[in-house]
């Protein structure tokens, strides 16, 4: 089995700065990364900033500073939040480095050296916030048909790329790979758009200057998305692959993006490729939008979700389990307080923060915190761990389809299996036994190992978490899904940590 992984962001325009949205996208990456890593595949991922187009450049003017100021500056910000998140990115591209702008000019001269580009004339209409041209008809009352927004009429000379040629060869593609474009939904909207027929595109203005210079004739820069779609490759180290990571992990096995991106990357995207010569990612997946408190979020509101606040006032791994167990992952959700403290109190506080700290408690209780080697099994233990074979197999297709909150429902049903075989062995009335010390001995050793195998599953979800349930249990070396899962690790005479609750309660007023 090829056990490569490439798992992408979209990469994020310096005019905005980071919020709960991008957070979203990131973390849910940075999840599946940890996944596959913990299974044994070699990961890349890549996540990073898209810092020209005339949004940037308008932004910049705004702000009193040069574009490439604007974006030093917000890229760190990206970057501290990514941090602070927790994120395990492989790399980080910015798309005005040398690399990416070599890599893009290179992919321009390839499509051109083989008549998929040339040179024309457009009088459109332009909608800036989406950087994205519409025809008289596309418009809805003269404004955006995507945003609402007020457009402008553009007539520029400008450089098209033959979409129109791909069109069937594109419908082919997404017809004969069902798993390309996820959600199923996503997959018909993207078939419906595309057999009403695509048009050339014009990748290249020469009304600003905010890009990278057409190979030849630097009147022209080159469209902000045939630009940024390309960091998916130049990030690579496309076309010289002086490390060998082109050759090694394209095609991408997962564009993660927002549904409001998904034209763009299955649609243009693909056709570049397909005019490149090269092929395609396996999967774009589009998830849904978050709204605050039930609206959308946005500067004029002033709700914006700022995920630093966030993580300061309810811990990482709190907001890292929120996002993803919220919502299922290609639908939309809403944020609210309410239900992020709910979730800690129920599902963090009460359930997992229970489990481990009745399990070590006991431990130290009835044993002086030197775990026992396990006795016989009696029945209500056989049943109990073969529980946890089905839900490691479950989870780890739940993990594939991209699923989040299905595997940590997954996960938790475990949580809630373990907090019922202790209701159901009741450990306090077997410590009363003398007789029945062996058997204490043994529930003790499953409740660890079960504690063990739930920090293990969570562990891409919270790493902190899961990194200090490991140390509680004594368990020193790093764990892995690959070589861990099986039942029975945890070893007779582990020193078992007396704890404090892992998820204190939120009190609400
Ligand atoms: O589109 N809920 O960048 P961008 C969930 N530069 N996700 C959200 C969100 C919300 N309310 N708001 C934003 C761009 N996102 C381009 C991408 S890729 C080659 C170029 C997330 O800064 C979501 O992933 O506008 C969305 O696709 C992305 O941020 C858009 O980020």
């Amino acid at each position: 089995m090829d056990k490569r992984f490439y798992i992408t962001t979209p990469i994020y325009y310096v005019n905005d700065v980071p919020h709960i949205g991008h957070a979203y996208t990131t973390l849910a990456c940075d999840v599946l990364a940890r996944y596959k890593r913990s299974c044994g595949y070699e990961v890349f991922f890549l996540t990073g900033t898209d810092e020209h187009g005339q949004k940037v450049e308008k932004a910049a003017i705004a702000a009193g500073e040069t574009p490439l100021e604007l974006a030093d500056r917000v890229m760190q910000r990206f970057q501290a939040l990514w941090d602070k998140l927790n994120i395990s990115h492989s790399d980080f591209i910015r798309t005005t480095q040398q690399r990416h702008k070599l890599g893009v000019q290179e992919m321009f001269k390839k499509i051109q050296a083989q008549d998929d580009i040339y040179l024309g004339s457009y009088e459109d209409w332009y909608c800036t916030p989406c950087e994205t041209f519409w025809t008289e008809t596309q418009l809805m009352d003269g404004c955006c048909p995507d945003c609402g927004r007020t457009t402008e009429k553009l007539k520029e000379e400008s450089y098209f790329f033959r979409m129109s040629k791909y069109q069937q060869q594109l419908i082919d593609h997404i017809e004969s790979h069902p798993d390309f474009i996820q959600p199923r939904s996503r997959r018909n909207e993207v078939l419906s758009f595309v057999r009403e027929g695509l048009r050339d595109l014009s990748i290249s203005r020469t009304s600003f200057s905010w890009g990278i210079p057409v190979p030849g004739d630097d009147k022209h820069i080159i469209y902000v998305w045939f630009d940024a779609l390309n960091n998916y490759i130049t990030a690579l180290g496309y076309p010289d692959d002086i490390n060998g990571n082109f050759a090694k992990f394209w095609p991408a096995s997962v564009h993660v993006i927002g549904k409001d991106i998904l034209r763009f990357h299955t649609v243009y995207w693909p056709t570049f490729l397909m005019a490149a010569g090269l092929p395609l990612p396996e999967k774009v997946f589009a998830h849904g939008w978050w709204t605050v408190e039930g609206k959308k979020m946005s500067k004029s509101l002033q709700n914006v979700v700022e995920p630093n606040m966030l993580v300061e006032k309810y811990g990482i791994d709190a907001i890292r389990y929120f996002l993803l167990r919220e919502v299922p992952f290609g639908l939309d959700g809403d944020f609210s307080h309410n239900s992020l403290i709910h979730r800690i109190n129920s599902d963090l506080a009460n359930d997992l923060g229970n489990l481990v700290s009745r399990s070590t408690a006991m431990v130290n209780k009835y044993f002086g915190g030197t775990l026992p080697a396990p006795g016989a099994l009696a029945q209500e233990d056989s049943n109990f761990i073969q529980l946890f074979g089905e839900k490691f197999a479950l989870v780890d297709r739940q993990m594939n389809d991209l699923a989040f909150n299905k595997a940590l429902q997954s996960i938790w049903e475990l949580v809630s299996a373990a907090n019922k075989y202790i209701d159901d062995t009741a450990p306090w009335a077997l410590a009363k036994d003398e007789n029945q010390k062996q058997r204490l001995g043994t529930v003790m050793y499953n409740l660890i190992e079960a504690v063990r195998l739930v920090g293990l599953l969570a562990s891409p979800f919270m790493p902190d978490t899961a990194e200090r349930i490991m140390e509680i249990i004594g368990q020193n070396e790093p764990q892995t899904l690959e070589h861990d899962s099986a039942w029975g690790c945890v070893k007779g005479g582990t020193i078992i940590e007396k704890t404090a609750p892992l998820f204190p309660r939120i009190e609400t007023t």
